[in-house]
């Protein structure tokens, strides 16, 4: 006899508890609980003689005997798109595009219809009206007579639409939009999120059909929803920027079939994305060097080499507490650099305030860019520009060090390549330094001799 109990489950993150809570003591979100009811089979005994006869048939397979087909790759036509993918949509894969609310992701996927015309793609609109949608494309200028808008948010009714025209790519705009009408919860919630996506994976594996959907991000960045979202799918990318920027950055979080943390760069404009193909052109294009703390380094996204400038203020504090501001870059690492240049290097901040911005509004992770920080901490402290135009890369270490960074070789070559003739790195091999003025250090103490 199957046994029945009840609990209550939290439809933000799925804790249970046998009564009803107020606030989730898992996630914090108040008045999320729901009752269940959970209907317990008996547990059938089981003896040593039925584990041999337990699971199914199917029997393992050895490894080398396993064909692998290569996967069809379509590739979108939006070159920074393709990159991030490793070259293409593969068919049939299943995929999540997340990004704040307005980055452009309804924009993007517009725009790979306008791209490939001739692609039949359904676009289930959950968050849009036709006619909004139809302004969009206007916009774009595109006429999409290929393109499907459907906007039924019942998972059932978008199955059997997609099982009826094929589409060369389906997307879901949003995943929290869409539900089961076999669940009483509401949209967007974890419980929804998952039998959605579910059924959409089973679609994309068994039929075929390549579904995007599109995900919401929580306020620290994080795709809202379940957690097994993410392993769900073949591919995660997030599609990054600042509102009050322009550029926009596309990251491969997860990809089973490419590279991961590869990054297309993209530009939103009146009429829409624009690919940036050589996106340090965008990042440097205010450069300053005459002013004191103006320096720049080359970081690396993916397995890209962008130039990008660091800028530094140093400025005697009015305040009792001296401020240290990083506006793109780790507070820590930058109070780290501070003690640092102040323990080994020799240059004092006492009584001073610290600005750091990273121009363009971009999120530098990257330890190469330890050196430029430096260097352009030092140079505002003695307010003298760094008069060559010079790219620092290289990590610093506690001792005051300069460390050796990965791609020094395609950073260097990335500086060469927008007519910058001076790199300060730490010392190592060069296969191709013609034309590069590559000034070695090892110690931060050194650097300002590149000072002509
Ligand atoms: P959207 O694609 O709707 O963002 P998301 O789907 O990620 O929420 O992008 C909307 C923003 O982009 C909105 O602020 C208007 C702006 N935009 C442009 O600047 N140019 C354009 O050509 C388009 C279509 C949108
Ligand atoms: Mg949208």
């Amino acid at each position: 006899m199957p046994r029945e109990k009840r609990v209550f489950v939290c439809n933000n993150c799925e804790y249970s508890s046998p009564k009803w809570l107020g606030v989730c003591p898992s996630c914090n979100e108040w008045h999320t609980f729901e009752e269940k009811i959970e209907v317990k089979k008996q547990k059938k005994k089981k003896n040593k003689a039925d584990i041999s006869r337990s699971g199914d048939d199917d029997d393992a397979v050895l490894l080398s005997s396993v064909t692998s087909d290569e996967h069809d790759r379509l590739p979108t036509g939006i070159n920074e798109l393709d990159r991030v993918l490793g070259g293409g949509i593969v068919k049939g894969s299943f995929l999540l595009l997340g990004g704040d609310p307005g980055i452009g992701k309804s924009t993007l996927m517009l725009q790979l219809s306008k791209m490939q015309p001739d692609w039949p793609i359904l676009y289930v609109a959950g968050e849009e009206s036709p006619s909004q949608i139809k302004q969009r494309a206007a916009r774009l200028q595109m006429k999409g007579e290929h393109l499907y808008i459907y906007s039924n948010s019942n998972i059932d009714s978008v199955i059997a639409q997609a099982r009826k025209i094929k589409p060369a790519l389906l997307v879901i705009d949003s995943i929290q939009t869409v539900y089961s009408s076999n669940l009483t919860s509401l949209p967007g919630s974890v419980q929804q999120v998952r039998e959605c996506s579910a059924m959409l994976q089973q679609l994309a594996k068994k039929e075929g059909i390549t579904t995007l959907m599109i995900g919401h991000v929580t306020k620290q960045g994080d795709i809202a929803g379940p957690r097994i979202l993410e392993h769900m799918v073949d591919t995660v990318l997030h599609f990054e920027g600042n509102q009050s920027q322009f550029h926009r950055l596309l990251r491969s979080v997860k990809n089973r079939f490419g590279p991961a943390q590869e990054v297309g760069v993209f530009e939103m404009k009146q009429d829409g994305l624009f690919e940036v193909s050589n996106p340090s052109e965008l990042f440097l294009s205010d450069l300053d060097t005459t002013v004191s703390g103006n320096c720049i380094t080359c970081i690396m996204e993916g397995s890209r080499p962008i130039l990008v400038e660091v800028q530094a203020l140093v400025t005697a504090s009015s305040y009792s507490t001296p401020q240290r501001t990083a506006n793109g870059f780790d507070q820590r690492r930058l109070s780290l650099l501070i003690a640092v240049l102040e323990k080994r290097g020799g240059i004092s901040f006492v009584g001073q305030d610290v600005y750091l911005n990273i121009a363009g509004g971009l999120k530098i992770s990257d330890p190469a860019a330890d050196l430029a920080v430096v260097a352009a901490l030092s140079s505002s402290v003695k307010d003298q520009p760094i008069q060559k135009r010079a790219v620092f890369v290289g990590e610093v270490g506690l001792g005051g060090e300069i460390r050796s960074v990965r791609y020094r070789d395609q950073r260097i070559r990335e500086a060469k390549k927008m007519g910058i003739k001076t790199v300060v790195a730490p010392p190592g091999q060069l296969s191709d330094d013609a034309g590069i003025d590559l000034i070695e250090r090892t110690y931060i103490s050194q650097i300002d001799k590149t000072k002509t």
